[in-house]
């Protein structure tokens, strides 16, 4: 068609040289700039990232005591580095950035760190994981820096079970901090639950009546086995399971997501406040929809969550690669991006590296 007003690419790139063939001084700079589309078409555009693998509790089933390796000080990603993957991250498409841990929350200069990467042109949306023990001193810190969206890790209504759990008294100081989150205005608040067998399975229904009266998402997350954690996979609850015991409370109504790429299957019960989401890792993947890549406290980019495979990208930046080193990398670990995980329900395997340094 004579009237195109621009020229196909050439499928077969550099050795094509057909009629239609281009060069790169038929195109524009930035006409097309390139974005993270990994082999099988996922556009990628989530960043998780782990700013330190340390905590202020000692979960059961995250990184209990005397199981978990410290990563040295000096392999941890400084706050420069990350802000310079962000910015070069977010000039190829990512919009959407999560902060984990460990708890980022202990990590020292937290909050100014927040504040710079809120800042970061391209970003869409900036939220944060925490075990919310330090939430209410900080809730006024957390919302200057720009955060609205909240996920808080809670695994039981009663303090008791909190301290068997987490190894600290820190029930009433969560519980209070989601409170005065949700009076400061931070919404949604998503309350994450891992249901696992003999530790607080008993309280799914619980957890599930609470979105009746409270606007908060609660969160129900099958078990992984990662790291060494001593808590056998088979003792996870598959959602088929929970979701039996949360209808126990009543019929559930499905909601219907906003983006395809949620991990939550969402419901509500009738006339309550808040949802229930089930995020079912194991028996049922998400991964093509999957939009997600994570950076470990240490610097190695995740391609997918339950498979080892990683690209380091703390060596580069630290021989003094330069962002358009790093662009390429990042489009080079686009293109490494598993199609999916093979973990399955019935395998036993658990994947090295713990749940904290790699952050969820
Ligand atoms: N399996 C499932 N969920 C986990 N989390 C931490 N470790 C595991 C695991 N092994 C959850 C935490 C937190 C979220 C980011 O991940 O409860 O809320």
């Amino acid at each position: 068609m004579s009237d195109r007003p621009w020229k196909p690419f050439p499928l077969t790139g550099k050795n094509f040289t057909g009629a239609d063939a281009v060069t790169m001084n038929d195109i524009a700079p930035h006409d097309n700039p390139p974005a993270l589309v990994d082999t099988f078409n996922r556009r990628l555009s989530y960043l998780r990232i782990s700013i330190t693998d340390q905590c202020n509790l000692n979960c059961v089933y995250c990184r209990p005591y005397a199981r978990c390796p410290k990563i040295g000080h000096q392999e941890i990603l400084r706050y420069e580095e990350i802000l310079r993957i962000v910015r070069v991250g977010a000039d190829l498409g990512i919009s959407k950035i999560r902060i984990t841990g460990g708890e980022p929350l202990v990590r020292k200069g937290v909050y100014a760190f927040l504040k710079q990467i809120t800042a970061i042109k391209g970003l869409k949306d900036v939220s944060l994981t925490t075990n919310g023990v330090l939430l209410k001193e900080h809730l006024q810190d957390i919302q200057a820096a720009g955060i609205s969206r909240l996920n808080i890790s809670l695994d039981s209504l009663h303090a008791e079970k909190i301290c068997a759990i987490t190894g600290h008294d820190v029930f009433h100081r969560i519980w209070q901090g989601i409170q005065e989150a949700h009076r400061t205005g931070f919404s949604p608040i998503k309350l994450n639950m891992v249901p696992i067998r003999g530790i607080n399975d008993d309280e799914v229904s619980d957890f599930a009546r609470l979105s009746l009266d409270h606007p908060f998402h609660i969160r129900f997350i099958e078990y992984m086995p990662i790291g060494n954690t001593g808590i056998e996979g088979n003792r996870r609850l598959l959602a088929e399971e929970i979701k039996q015991r949360i209808e126990s409370v009543g019929p559930l109504l499905p909601v219907t997501p906003v983006n395809a790429s949620d991990t939550a299957r969402r419901y509500r019960f009738e006339n309550a406040k808040g949802e229930i989401g089930l995020i079912q890792p194991i028996s049922s993947h998400f991964c093509s929809t999957c939009n997600r890549l994570r950076l470990t406290a240490d610097g190695q980019l995740r391609l997918c969550l339950l498979s080892n495979r990683q690209m380091d990208l703390k060596t580069p930046l630290r021989k003094g690669c330069s962002d358009e080193d790093l662009r390429e990398l990042l489009l080079e670990a686009a293109r490494r991006k598993p199609m999916e995980h093979n973990f399955r329900a019935s395998c036993e395997d658990t994947l090295g590296n713990h749940m904290s340094a790699i952050g969820g």
